[in-house]
């Protein structure tokens, strides 16, 4: 009786010290769409190596790329309800949790990188992402997304002319449905994992977006034209569910922000690079490459800008980032 009776000390002991030892590391789930070549996920990857270095290996992150855990909107919704830690989203697609965020899809809202970079540094910039808290996600900070552009399967789109009737997949956002409809063409939201089928097999005939994801969805092995109009350009939003943050104690919160900030610089320079191979990529692999006058385009989507002239809040936010130089 007594033998057993230290048998199950020990046992309760065990237990305890094994969960000691697994309590005594945290981890944070982050899951996202894009391939593990993909320069926002190596972004992702510098931020946990910094993290574990800060913490000591206490507060680790665990990644799951390729839409393993769902879709952009599904991951969000799984950071509402504390399910899952963290994920990146386009802005495109935090434009239906946090509606002020539309104005990052806006097309050429940005005169260029440095001044997307300047909005996203800015009060306006960190603005936006806080403002999401009321939804339970809290944006830690930008990956650059580079700007978005039309590939299409048959046809090369040298004007907004060439769009006219063909099925574009776009992001689940209202803004950019409504930016493809614009230019002529019809708008198809389907998810970024499901969309080398759907471009197989024709559900639609284009999509658009920036090198490095054109590349590494390999996209670029059905459709044969690249139109650098450059439409917009949407940053990826880093965030944490409100949940998880308020689990991490405030030393462990300035160690995740000040990895996420380091992973943001290093992911700016990482872009550049990125976006030259991808191009020099698909164009060795056969893509054509186009580079259309923009005026039309600008001209074209100018009304989605204009629709906001009522809308004292959201005319603001444009105000505030068209101010910045
Ligand atoms: C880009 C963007 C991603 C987004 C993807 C898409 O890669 O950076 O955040 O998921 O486009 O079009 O779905």
């Amino acid at each position: 009786m007594e033998k057993r009776l230290a048998l199950y000390f020990l046992f309760v002991f065990c237990l305890w010290q094994g969960c000691a030892e697994i309590s005594d590391t945290k981890y944070l789930k982050l899951a996202h769409g894009l391939d593990a070549t993909h320069p926002v996920h190596r972004g992702m990857e510098y931020m946990a190596e910094r993290l574990a270095e800060k913490s000591e290996g206490k507060l680790q992150i665990e990644i799951y790329p390729a839409q393993q855990l769902g879709t952009q909107r599904q991951a969000l919704e799984l950071l509402q309800i504390g399910s899952l830690a963290m994920t990146k989203a386009s802005g495109a697609v935090m434009e239906s949790f946090s509606p002020k965020i539309k104005v990052l899809s806006l097309p050429y809202i940005f005169k260029g990188r440095d001044h997307g970079y300047r909005v996203q540094d800015s009060e306006v910039g960190k603005d936006l992402l806080l403002e999401s808290e009321k939804f339970w996600l809290r944006g830690l900070g930008y990956f650059d997304a580079g700007q978005r552009s039309f590939y299409t399967k048959d046809k090369p789109v040298e004007s907004p002319k060439d769009l006219e009737g063909l099925k574009i997949r776009v992001q689940e956002s209202v803004t950019a449905m409504d930016l493809v409809r614009s230019l002529g063409a019809a708008p198809t939201p389907i998810s970024y994992g499901e969309l080398y089928t759907a471009l197989q097999q024709g559900v639609v005939d284009g999509a658009e977006n920036n090198p490095p994801s054109f590349y590494t969805s390999r996209h670029y092995e059905i459709c044969k034209y690249y139109s650098l109009n450059e439409h917009t350009a949407v940053p990826d939003i880093l965030v944490i569910g409100t949940v998880a943050w308020n689990r991490l104690t405030p030393q462990e919160q300035i160690w995740l922000q000040e990895a996420a900030d380091e992973a943001i610089a290093f992911q700016r320079k990482l872009w550049v690079e990125a976006e030259q191979e991808a191009l020099d990529a698909v164009q060795a692999a056969g893509v054509t490459i186009l580079r259309p006058d923009k005026s039309t385009f600008m001209e074209m989507t100018k009304g989605l800008l204009e629709e906001y002239k009522d809308d004292q809040e959201m005319f603001e936010v444009i105000q505030k980032i068209q101010a910045i130089d």
